[in-house]
């Protein structure tokens, strides 16, 4: 019996860290400078650290949370059909892969057409990628992974194109939309700069609907979204030797239909002070005082055409759960 050689499976793997998130400590500064604002505020970039990545893979699972088994439910029933929109070979980048559960039903359509795939998952989180790109090698003999330890920005810049190839970037989830409309627009514009005439951009948002069915998805009855939420003060405690009590803050989701977006705060139940001592921070809270730690926007069909209209994609092909309320689009680069 020979064990397989270790050499074999490192050969398909490479994770890179962009140099910018080593050399300096960004989340110090986004944390002084998010609670010294007016309202105070917090990235919601900085949630996913191994716990809240983790936190964030329940939050798919739970019942009200309809985005991730809704997007789900397209590729299992689309995914032939969603990677035929690239002719030819085509090469994967994904914007915020995380587990890369869902996206392994558009790896297996693309590896019914072709016989490699080079996939180059793009994360904020060392260790999802990590544990992913593991159990993805394990799975998959033909596939190739470039990692990337980084944000989307940093990471757009560093991806790798093979000759002959085109790229699909996916950007799934509704990760946009945590982006207001102008960020939203700013993005995509660097999506395509990254890009080639023929590429494809596959982007999962969610759609505008009732605050009956948007709220709950966003506060949930076991409380997963609010761990997710305080996590992000006790990673401050963490990382910066800070000490929040997250009992003395309480997590809020509110649908603001006019903005077409979900605010996520947290709210201070008293009138308290905390002190960061990493960076000689003290913070006062009012009670009732906020930290606005994340929006999630909400489309509709005719804002994501314009979008992509403006950022020099043609919107091809638009796919929907059966429910309606979750949208998958195909946009071609042009
Ligand atoms: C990962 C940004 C798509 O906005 O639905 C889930 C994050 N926050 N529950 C979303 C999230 C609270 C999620 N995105």
């Amino acid at each position: 019996m020979h064990a397989p050689m270790p050499s074999v499976v490192i050969s398909r793997f490479v994770i890179h860290q962009s140099s910018s998130q080593w050399n300096h400590n960004r989340f110090a500064d986004d944390v002084r400078l998010g609670l010294t604002a007016k309202p105070k505020s917090l990235p919601p970039k900085y949630f996913y650290d191994a716990l809240g990545s983790q936190l964030f893979e329940a939050i798919c699972l739970l019942p009200e949370y309809y985005l991730t088994r809704a997007e789900t439910e397209i590729f299992e029933r689309h995914a032939a059909e969603i990677v035929a929109q690239m002719p030819g070979s085509a090469s994967i980048v994904e914007l915020g892969s995380g587990s890369s559960i869902k996206t392994r039903l558009l790896i297996e359509a693309i590896l019914a057409r072709q016989t490699e795939l080079y996939y180059q998952p793009i994360d904020i989180s060392e260790t999802i990628l990590e544990q992913s790109a593991s159990k993805l090698l394990g799975d998959y003999q033909n596939l190739h992974i470039t990692a990337h330890i980084s944000d989307y920005t940093n990471g757009l810049s560093s991806i790798a194109r093979r000759d002959g190839e085109r790229v699909l970037v996916l950007f799934l989830g509704s990760n946009i939309g945590n982006y207001t409309p102008d960020e939203a627009r700013q993005l995509l514009g660097q999506i395509r700069g990254a890009l080639r005439g023929g590429d494809g951009l596959l982007l999962g948002a969610d759609l505008k609907k009732s605050s009956a069915i948007i709220e709950p998805a966003y506060n949930d009855a076991l409380g997963v979204t609010a761990a997710f939420n305080l996590n992000l003060l006790l990673r401050i405690n963490r990382e910066l030797d800070a000490d929040f009590d997250p009992a003395r803050f309480e997590h809020r989701a509110i649908y603001q239909e006019k903005e077409g977006r979900v605010e996520i705060h947290l709210v201070s139940r008293a009138t308290q002070s905390v002190r960061i001592n990493k960076i000689g921070l003290q913070i006062e809270f009012d009670e009732g005082e906020i930290i606005h730690t994340e929006n999630s926007y909400k489309y509709d069909l005719a804002q994501l055409y314009a979008l992509a209209e403006e950022r020099g994609f043609r919107p091809q092909r638009t796919w929907f759960d059966s429910e309606k309320r979750f949208s998958c689009n195909f946009w071609l680069a042009i």
